[in-house]
C-alpha cells in the first residue's frame, strides 16, 4: 500500500471493525436463562403483557411505555437480568420492517449488554423470514465505528438468544444465517464508507477486495494506472490526474455453483474524497462527509460478500470506479476533453461531476461483456439528497423491469427507493459544442440529468440507476442505521442480485 509519511497507521488498525464484532455474535435458539444480562419480551398494543415481565399492562403505562413499534423500556433488577418491554404495536401490522424496527429498538435500549435474549410472541407465517428480520434488526442497530477511539466505551454484541412464536431452533438457525449474510454486506459497506480517506485509499479498497474475494468467494481483478491506460479508461484516469494517488479499478466476478441463466453487471463509484477538484467545494459540513463518496463501491463490494452464501444462482460482474478527486497542478481542468473507454468524448464543465466520468468507463466495459442488465449505485448528486432526503434514494431506469426489481428488493430490506422519470427531454442541457457530450446539466432536475449522462453510455441493455448521496449517510442513530454510513444498498443489490430474472 503507499502510504505518505502523515499516515502513520499502525499495525494493528482494523480495517474492517464492524465486521470483526458481527463475526463474533453467536446467535442461539433456546429460552431465556442463566447468562442473559437483558431479556426482553414483546408487547402487543392488545392482548395478554408477557407474565415474565412481572408488571402488568397499567403499570406498564403508569412507567411510561407505549406498546408501539420503536419502544421499549427496561425494567432493571437487583438480582437477574434486566427485563425489557418491547413494543410490538398491532399484532396484524408486525411486517419484516416492523420487526427489524422493534428488533433494533430492543437491541439499542440494552447497549451496555453483551448476552441478550429476546422473545418473540404473535404469529408469523413466516417463521425463517420473522427471525432473519428480528436478528438484522439487533446486528445492524449494534454496529458502531469506533476504532479509532483510544477508549472505545462500546460493547459488542457476543451473544443473541431467541424465542419466537412458530419458529423451531431449525427456523432460527436458518433465519440468523439469512440475516448475517445481509448484515455482513451492510456492515462491511459502513466499514469502507466511515474509514477516514486517508486510512482508504483506492489501492487500499483494492486489496481489501481481494482479501474479501478470497474468503466470500468471488474472483478479483485490480487495474492499475497503466492497465488503465491500456483500457482507454479516460474517465477515471482524468479525475485521478490531480491526485497523488493511484486509480484503482477492481473487477469483480461471481460464478454460481450451477449453471447460470443470466449475467448482471453492478457498477459503484468510488470516489474515496471529493473535493470537487477544480470546482473545490465550499469547506462546509458537506464536504466532510465527501470521504463517503466511495459509498457505492462499497455497496457493491458488500452485495459480493453475500453471493456464494446467499445461493445467487446469477452470474454477477462488479466494477468498482476508484479514485479521489483533487485539485492540484496536474487536475484535469474546466474545458478539458475526455475520452471514454467506448470513444465518447466529454468535455468537462465542472470537476465536481466526478462521479459521473468514472462510472461512464465501466458502464462501457460491462456493455462490452454483453451483460444482460446493469445496475449501477452511486452517491451521484446533492440534488437526490434535496429532492427525497436522507431516507429514500432515487431510482431511475431505461426499463421498467428492471425499475420494478430495485422497488421489490428495496421493499425486502427496508432501504426505500422511489422511482424518478428518466425524461429525455432533458438530454439537450448535456450537449457540447466541442465535444459530444458534456458533464454538466443545467440548473434543475440535478438527479435526471446525471441518470441521463449515464444513459448515454448504457444504450439499449436494461439498467437502473440508484444515486444513494442523500442516503449514504445518517447523522444520528434510526433504528437499525447507525449514526454515520448506513450502508444503503448492499442488502438491496444482494437482494436484487438473488431475485434477477427479465
Ligand atoms: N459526490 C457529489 C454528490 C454528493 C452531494 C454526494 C452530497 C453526497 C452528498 C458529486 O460528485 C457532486 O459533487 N455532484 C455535484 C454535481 C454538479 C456539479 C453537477 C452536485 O450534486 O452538486
Ligand atoms: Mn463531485
Ligand atoms: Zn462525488
Amino acid at each position: 500500500m503507499t502510504r505518505s509519511p502523515s499516515k502513520l497507521i499502525p499495525d494493528d488498525f482494523r480495517t474492517l471493525p464492524g465486521l470483526d464484532d458481527l463475526e463474533a455474535v453467536t446467535v442461539v435458539a433456546r429460552e431465556p436463562g442463566d447468562g442473559d444480562e437483558a431479556v426482553g419480551y414483546t408487547v402487543f398494543a392488545e392482548g395478554d403483557v408477557p407474565a415474565e415481565l412481572g408488571l402488568d399492562r397499567d403499570a406498564l403505562t403508569r412507567a411510561g411505555f407505549d406498546p408501539k413499534v420503536g419502544q421499549a423500556l427496561v425494567i432493571p433488577s437487583a438480582s437477574g437480568p434486566d427485563l425489557v418491554a418491547v413494543g410490538a404495536g398491532v399484532a396484524d401490522e408486525l411486517d419484516p420492517a416492523a420487526l427489524r424496527d422493534l428488533a433494533a429498538a430492543f437491541a439499542r435500549a440494552t447497549a451496555r449488554r453483551a448476552r441478550i435474549a429476546l422473545v418473540v410472541g404473535g404469529s408469523h407465517g413466516d417463521p425463517t423470514g420473522t427471525v432473519r428480520a428480528v436478528v438484522e434488526g439487533i446486528v445492524l442497530s449494534r454496529y458502531r465505528y469506533r476504532v479509532l477511539k483510544t477508549s472505545p466505551t462500546h460493547t459488542p454484541l457476543a451473544e443473541l438468544s431467541l424465542r419466537v412464536a412458530a419458529a423451531d431452533a431449525a427456523d432460527i438457525a436458518a433465519g440468523a444465517a439469512d440475516a448475517l449474510v445481509s448484515a455482513r454486506a451492510a456492515v462491511i459497506a459502513r466499514d469502507l464508507a466511515n474509514t477516514p480517506p486517508g486510512w482508504l485509499t483506492a489501492t487500499d479498497i483494492g486489496d481489501i477486495a481481494v482479501q474479501l474475494g478470497a474468503r466470500f468467494g468471488f474472483g478479483v481483478e485490480l487495474f492499475d494506472k497503466a492497465a488503465l491506460i491500456e483500457l482507454g479508461c479516460g474517465g477515471l484516469l482524468g479525475v485521478n490526474q490531480g491526485s497523488v494517488e493511484e486509480p484503482r479499478m477492481v473487477k469483480l466476478t461471481y460464478t454460481p455453483e450451477a449453471a447460470a441463466s443470466a449475467h448482471l453487471a453492478l457498477v459503484g463509484k468510488g470516489i474515496m474524497y471529493d473535493s470537487g477538484g477544480i470546482s473545490l467545494k465550499p469547506s462546509d459540513p458537506m464536504h466532510l462527509l465527501m470521504k463517503m463518496d466511495m459509498g457505492g463501491a462499497a455497496a457493491v463490494l458488500g452485495a459480493f460478500t453475500g453471493l456464494r452464501d446467499a445461493g445467487v444462482g446469477t452470474r454477477v460482474t462488479g466494477w468498482l470506479m476508484c479514485t479521489d478527486n483533487m485539485p492540484s497542478g496536474t487536475s484535469y481542468k474546466l474545458g478539458d476533453v475526455l475520452v471514454a473507454r467506448d470513444g465518447t468524448t466529454v468535455e468537462v464543465k465542472n470537476t465536481d461531476a466526478e462521479g459521473r466520468l468514472v462510472m461512464m468507463d465501466a458502464i462501457a466495459l460491462a456493455n462490452e461483456e454483453n451483460v444482460d442488465a446493469i445496475i449501477d449505485i452511486a452517491t451521484l448528486t446533492g440534488a437526490a439528497l434535496m429532492a427525497l432526503g436522507q431516507s429514500t434514494a432515487p431510482v431511475l431506469a431505461n426499463d421498467q423491469r428492471m425499475a420494478d426489481l430495485a422497488l421489490a428488493a428495496s421493499e425486502t430490506t427496508d432501504e426505500p427507493l422511489w422511482q424518478l422519470p428518466l425524461e429525455r427531454k432533458y438530454r439537450s442541457q448535456l450537449d457540447s459544442d466541442v465535444a459530444d457530450i458534456s458533464n454538466l446539466g443545467g440548473k434543475y432536475a440535478g438527479a435526471t440529468t446525471a441518470a441521463l449522462f449515464l444513459d448515454h453510455f448504457v444504450g439499449d441493455t436494461p439498467w437502473a440507476h440508484l444515486d444513494i448521496a442523500g442516503t449514504m449517510q445518517t447523522d444520528k442513530d434510526d433504528s437499525w442505521r447507525s449514526a454515520g454510513a448506513t450502508g444503503f444498498g448492499a442488502r438491496t443489490l444482494l437482494e436484487i442480485a438473488r431475485t434477477f430474472a427479465l
